[in-house]
């Protein structure tokens, strides 16, 4: 393993390939037009079926489908404080796929981010080996998404209720940081009735969680919907329709589990509906829809996300790798940030929420840029924001 390391280091050849090759992958990353169409994104955003914005990468995409990227681990890294999450904070993945995805971009989650769950499962119409899934007997197409939350979610709490203490459910386009989950839950018990995710204010008064992003509910929150929801009309929608994100978040409010706030001490998002880039080069065409329909304002640039960022959707399976590579290979020499573990909350108590003009005025990820254009203009002098409109 570490002589593989070696070997690159110094070979200058593979280290120009390496490079060429994660060039590419960033151009064509960073080449993504920044506008979407609101409406085929949100209605993209409900599934992995859309029609995806993300087929800019189809090309690479091909490439890397077949053969195993090469991996190494770093077995010299201390990795106590993330062995400890893995062992107290549980998390069971569950991912929605179908046939037509499973060679395509469900083997790249789980050569990736997937791995990292302490369950790991893939919820399909289909039987395949290689992954393997969970053959739910439901028709595929978008309009039977709603079922298909229902049954995987059956599924899961049938056979893997005592294996977790939370339950994720993900896309085959979505990329997440495991690590990073369970260290947003760590303060948490599963006992409180609570999930976690991107929150939209529409349609459901305590917000819904975007599907793309992925939600994840505690154990009491799967027991809730599982028995008390499922089963209850007065509690969630029998049949089936598109939208499975608004409808499991209108279970979750009939049945008092509370919508979280999934961003950090700053103020900062963790769990996002887009890719990376569209968060940090954000669009801002006030008409987008996006704008509209978030339940916190987000701040631009590096301000957007979290450090401790956990979750993105509409990821490529090359970006999944190229992500793989940022996040766990590549490590400016010299820089160890500090870390540490938050206190234990009882059953029922939440954090509070974060104090709003901290996102701001951190210096950590403020440039004298940023500096600048915030002293110059009075914000409250200029036309309102729509992201600031509540
Ligand atoms: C690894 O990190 C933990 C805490 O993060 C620390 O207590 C321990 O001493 C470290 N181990 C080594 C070998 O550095
Ligand atoms: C939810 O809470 C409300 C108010 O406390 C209560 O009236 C209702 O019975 C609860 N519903 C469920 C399903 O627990
Ligand atoms: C900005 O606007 C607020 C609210 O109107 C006002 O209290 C404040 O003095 C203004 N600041 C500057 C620097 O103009």
């Amino acid at each position: 393993m570490y002589l593989k390391r070696e070997f690159i280091v110094r070979h200058p050849i593979v280290v120009f390939t390496v490079g060429i090759a994660v060039g590419m992958c960033l151009i064509k990353i960073f080449s993504t037009p920044a506008a979407i169409d609101p409406f085929d994104t949100y209605t993209a955003q409900q599934s992995s079926y859309g029609t995806d914005t993300a087929s800019h990468n189809e090309l690479i995409d091909d490439a890397a489908s077949d053969r195993e990227v090469v991996s190494h681990d770093h077995l010299y890294d201390n990795t106590s404080l993330s062995d400890q999450l893995k062992r107290e904070v549980r998390v069971l993945c569950w991912v929605m796929t179908n046939p037509s995805n499973h060679k395509k971009k469900a083997r790249h989650v789980k050569r990736t981010w997937g791995k990292r769950c302490n369950i790991l499962l893939f919820m399909s119409s289909a039987a395949d080996e290689e992954l393997p899934t969970v053959k739910l007997d439901v028709e595929e197409g978008r309009p039977n998404l709603w079922r298909k939350v229902k049954e995987a979610f059956k599924y899961v709490y049938k056979h893997h209720y005592n294996d977790a203490d939370w339950f994720y459910k993900a896309d085959d386009d979505t990329y997440a940081v495991i690590e990073n989950l369970r260290y947003m839950l760590y303060p948490y018990s599963p006992e409180t009735p609570v999930h976690f995710g991107f929150k939209f204010k529409t349609f459901v008064k305590q917000g819904y969680m975007s599907g793309g992003a992925g939600y994840v509910l505690s154990k009491e929150a799967l027991r809730r919907f599982v028995v008390d929801g499922i089963p209850d009309p007065k509690m969630c929608l029998p049949g089936t329709v598109i939208n499975e994100d608004i409808e499991i978040g209108k279970c979750m409010e009939n049945l008092n589990v509370t919508a979280g706030d999934s961003r950090d001490v700053n103020g900062r998002g963790r769990m996002f509906p887009f890719a990376p880039e569209q968060m940090l080069i954000p669009n801002k065409d006030p008409n987008f829809w996006y704008w509209n329909y978030l339940y916190y304002k987000t701040d631009d640039g590096l301000d957007c996300c979290s450090d401790n960022a956990i979750s993105f959707h509409y990821v490529p399976p090359s970006l999944m790798y190229v992500l793989d590579y940022l996040i766990y290979h590549l490590n400016p020499f010299g820089v160890i940030r500090a870390q540490r573990l938050p206190a234990k909350l009882k059953v029922g108590e939440f954090l509070p929420a974060p104090k709003e003009e901290t996102a701001n005025s951190n210096e950590d990820s403020m440039d004298d840029y940023d500096r600048l254009g915030k002293t110059a203009t009075n914000k409250t002098q200029t036309a309102p924001d729509a992201r600031e409109v509540d």
